[in-house]
């Protein structure tokens, strides 16, 4: 049995006095959820508070990157023993917004993947087609191509700690949802996917997560799909009521 998981990500959002204010309300709102994972991704400097604030509750604490060397001349760079040190748990890596405005290729989510696992951390690695992809019949392809790329070199073992993302490009932040069948579609191939790359019992057991305009309307009909696991949450994650509400249905 798969144990579902929802994660918020917070992208560029938040001052210190709100990142804090969010996570106080989701303390007393969902802090008691053991039922499903939970985990919030804020942006790197309230890493730290976040984790603090958390620590009596449930509720997990994410980064939205890690660079993949441990320590060095990398100005700007934040490392897998850095987070590993200050409580994190969780590392969201190639998010498609880092692959379209940062450069990201499925070689460096791959060393950051790894860096992840290194450091002893969870890694959230995302996949997913843009419209054009979609359009143009490809979206199997790319998800073929993402999955392969990304989790290339990994053992069984590693992918007891991984969790698989599938984010629609054309489905983030428009309002646009995937409808549950065609998230469902893409999730099962993801599945096949691993199954050819590991063995059965690990296509079985990775957690799959749906992103794409998730919100409390639309998470109970996609996490009643068969092969979705879960929800990485954009916008519907920056508010507390809106992402309990999420984690609630989620449960239901
Ligand atoms: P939205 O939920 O805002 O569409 O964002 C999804 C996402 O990119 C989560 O990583």
């Amino acid at each position: 049995m798969r144990k579902k998981i929802i994660a918020g990500n917070w992208k560029m959002y938040k001052t210190a006095a709100e990142a804090a204010e969010l996570i106080a309300a989701l303390k007393k709102d969902i802090g008691g959820v053991t039922a499903v994972d939970v985990v919030v991704c804020p942006p790197f400097v309230h890493l730290s508070s976040a984790v603090e604030q958390s620590r009596s509750c449930s509720i997990a604490v994410g980064a939205q990157n890690i660079y993949w060397e441990e320590f060095g001349a990398f100005t700007g760079e934040v490392s897998g023993p850095m987070l590993t040190s200050i409580g994190v748990k969780y590392v969201i890596v190639g998010h498609s917004e880092r692959r379209q405005f940062f450069g990201e290729t499925n070689e460096t989510v791959n060393k950051r993947a790894r860096a992840v696992l290194k450091a002893g951390l969870k890694p959230i690695v995302c996949v997913g087609e843009v419209l054009a992809e979609r359009e143009s019949g490809r979206t199997f392809d790319v998800i073929r191509d993402h999955v392969t790329g990304s989790l290339a070199g990994f053992t069984k073992e590693d992918m007891l700690k991984v969790i698989i993302a599938y984010e629609p490009v054309w489905a983030i932040g428009t309002g646009k949802t995937a409808s549950a069948q065609q998230a469902q579609e893409v999730h099962k191939f993801i599945r096949e996917v691993l199954l050819k790359m590991f063995d059965k019992a690990t296509a079985d057991a990775t957690r799959l997560q749906y992103g794409g305009s998730v919100k409390p309307e639309n998470i109970a009909e996609l996490v009643a799909q068969p092969d979705i696991d879960g929800a990485l949450v954009g916008g519907a994650s920056l508010k507390a009521d809106s992402f309990a509400a999420i984690v609630r249905n989620s449960m239901s």
